[in-house]
């Protein structure tokens, strides 16, 4: 059975990576999906979300990772997926999970929506967590993969104002020197 685990993973972390190695023991196939979404500013651009994603699973041989513009069931049924996979964290994802869930089932009585329990340990863990703490200066080593961390570290000194500029080079540890050509040297500013 193929399973769709869509999203914005912007960035991807280590919650998210969680849901996709239980569920690829759970499913023949997972497709990981970046949705195209006009109406937001992203931290990373679309190219740059798939190249860490990629990154983050390729001991996943079961693993797909994509791209993919308007509605979720329509994507997932170009894909022949009869699973849309979630990851459930507290109570407040569930109300808009469920709605989201039911409002799938009104497009697509074909596609079940499955929800993961979050693991314990990244129930509080989102993209926006993340970005609000390396923006003000804090480390997000122990929040996403190594090297989404160095995009992250890289992001906000490159193009983004830290909001407290004393803290931001703590935050950083010395060795996680940031390489040339990384994919977030073509940031987006946002
Ligand atoms: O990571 P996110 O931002 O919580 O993911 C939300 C996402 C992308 C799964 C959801 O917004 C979505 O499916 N958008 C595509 C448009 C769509 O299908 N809308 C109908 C369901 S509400």
């Amino acid at each position: 059975m193929i399973a769709i685990y869509p999203g914005s993973f912007d960035p991807i972390t280590l919650g998210h990576l969680d849901i996709i190695e239980r569920s690829s023991r759970l499913f023949e196939h997972i497709i990981v999906a970046v949705l195209r979404n006009p109406n937001k500013s992203p931290l990373f651009t679309v190219q740059q979300r798939l190249e860490q994603i990629r990154q983050s699973t390729q001991h996943l041989p079961n693993v797909e990772v994509d791209a993919f513009d308007g509605l979720t069931v329509n994507y997932a049924k170009m894909r022949q997926a009869e699973v849309l996979l979630r990851g459930l964290r507290a109570i407040s994802d569930f109300e808009v999970e469920l709605q989201m869930a039911h409002t799938n089932k009104t497009l697509s009585t074909q596609i079940e929506t499955v929800f993961l329990a979050t693991s314990n340990e990244y129930s509080f863990l989102s993209s926006s967590v993340v970005k609000e703490i390396a923006r003000f200066g804090g480390s997000v080593n122990h929040l996403v993969p190594p090297h989404v961390a160095l995009d992250i570290y890289q992001c906000y000194t490159n193009n983004h104002t830290v909001s407290n500029p004393t803290t931001k080079m703590e935050a950083i540890p010395p060795q996680q020197s940031l390489p040339t050509g990384t994919p977030s040297q073509k940031m987006h500013k946002q």
